[in-house]
């Protein structure tokens, strides 16, 4: 099938990727001339595992990058809108860009005679794919299902583990109340060995949502059971794999630690939250999400005023930056946080990321950035943990205070875990 992605941010080029394996060919649309540009030189605009395989092996073949919105949607089938919706601290997400994406297509629909299959993927507040049917309604003229269809098709793929993620998915949702463009979602995805569930546009909005919150909400839970735990001297990870054993409960996203980030945990909670309290709702749970999450990376600095007077003048190592390991994705990173504090506290910080240094250096540009880990370490008396990245658990820390936030030396780690070791809820 001859499709269109606008947006090459995380989504779009991960799902242009994917698709190009799955045999379809794929116009790639973004704003930014630099990153089109890297994508027709083969080369993945973020660190994601198996990306830059999948760009060389389709680009240019399957996988073209452009700036030309129109030409794009005139010369295929089907769009899939996956432009960002930024929010604000208190909730509100920004529409802007998937609005925009939707005026682009109806000015586009105007002259085009097929009938066109439009896709939301961007995550947006149940009643947004109404919205936008109605602004392509009033600018092309055309009248949806007759002359344009439309459906949103939500994703919930990892970063770091998109690539898999995207060939393995739990469930298709299609959200529609046109059957033909379900059936060619369904044809498009039909190697992928996955449920379909159809439903309508809110419930398929909203699924998202959920989705995002109630992992939120496993991970806050076994944070406040961990904060519990460490109090009473008890070690949260077998608690958690006690709990995880039940079939009811099940044993994934029960990791505590120093809390979630990243561009869909802290900003879907926050505008369930915002949009929840519009309708005069007041989400006690959510907000108690939200809570426990906001002060979670206290807890390493609390830590640390416990065993230390002062940290001023302190060299401490930072190893990981990112939200979690395999990316270079810093948003909402609960180790900028911890690095907002100590530089309070001033603290003397040595930090390492492997792949996440160069936008933490953009908010931060006079901390001491290291080589390697092992540097920042050397340089340091004290070390924090705070990405999940495997290379930590094979260095050496000689008798260095060392806090874990991610509970990188887990179960099968144990043994490696450093002679002066504390984690955060362990
Ligand atoms: C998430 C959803 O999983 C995905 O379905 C959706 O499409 C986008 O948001 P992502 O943000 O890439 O994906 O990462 P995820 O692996 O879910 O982790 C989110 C945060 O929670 C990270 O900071 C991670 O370290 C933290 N986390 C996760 C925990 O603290 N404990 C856990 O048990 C699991």
């Amino acid at each position: 099938m001859k499709v269109s992605i606008i947006g090459a941010g995380y989504v779009g080029v991960v799902l242009a990727a994917g698709l190009a394996e799955l045999g379809h060919e794929i116009t790639l649309v973004d704003i930014d001339n630099k990153k089109v540009e890297m994508i027709n030189n083969k080369e993945a605009p973020i660190y994601e595992k198996g990306l830059q395989e999948l760009l060389e092996k389709h680009v240019p073949t399957q996988i073209k990058a452009t700036t030309d919105l129109k030409t794009a949607i005139s010369n295929t089938e089907l769009t899939f809108v996956c432009v960002g919706t930024p929010s604000r601290k208190e909730g509100l997400i920004h529409l802007e860009q998937v609005k925009g994406a939707c005026l682009e297509i109806a000015i586009t629909l105007l002259r085009k005679q097929a009938k066109h299959y439009m896709v939301l993927k961007s995550t947006v507040l149940p009643g947004t794919s109404e919205e936008c049917i109605k602004i392509i309604e009033d600018v092309s003229r055309k009248k949806f299902p007759k002359d344009f269809s439309f459906a949103m098709n939500p994703e919930f793929l990892r970063e770091g583990n998109a690539v898999h993620d995207f060939f393995n998915q739990d469930r298709i949702v299609i959200g529609s109340s046109d059957a033909e463009i379900v059936e060619k979602l369904k044809e498009l995805y039909q190697d992928i060995k996955a449920p379909v569930l159809e439903t309508n546009f809110k419930e398929a909005e909203m699924i998202k949502y959920t989705n995002n919150a109630f992992l939120a909400t496993k991970i806050s839970f076994i944070n406040e059971i961990g904060n519990i735990c460490k109090k009473l001297g008890i070690d949260t990870n077998v608690v958690a794999k006690g709990i995880g054993m039940d079939w009811r409960i099940g044993p994934h996203f029960l990791r505590s630690g120093i809390g979630f980030g990243g561009s869909c945990f802290p900003k879907d909670v926050s505008a369930l939250i915002f949009r929840a309290t519009e309708t005069g709702y007041s989400p006690k749970i959510l907000r108690a999400v939200f809570e426990v999450n906001e002060a979670q990376p206290k807890k390493v600095i609390e830590l640390l005023d416990k065993k230390h007077n002062s940290l001023a003048g302190k060299n401490i190592a930072i190893l990981g930056l990112a939200f979690k390991a395999d990316t270079d994705d810093v948003r909402e990173s609960p180790a900028l946080q911890i690095i907002k504090e100590l530089i309070l506290e001033q603290a003397n910080l040595h930090v390492y990321d492997p792949v996440a240094e160069e936008p933490v250096k953009k908010l931060f540009p006079t901390l001491n950035y290291a080589e390697s880990a092992q540097e920042a370490i050397d340089n340091a008396e004290i070390v924090l943990l705070l990405t999940e990245w495997q290379e930590f658990t094979q260095l050496n820390y000689g008798d260095k205070l060392v806090i874990d936030g991610k509970n990188i030396f887990d179960s099968e780690r144990v043994h490696l875990r450093p002679k002066n070791y504390e984690g955060v809820c362990w």
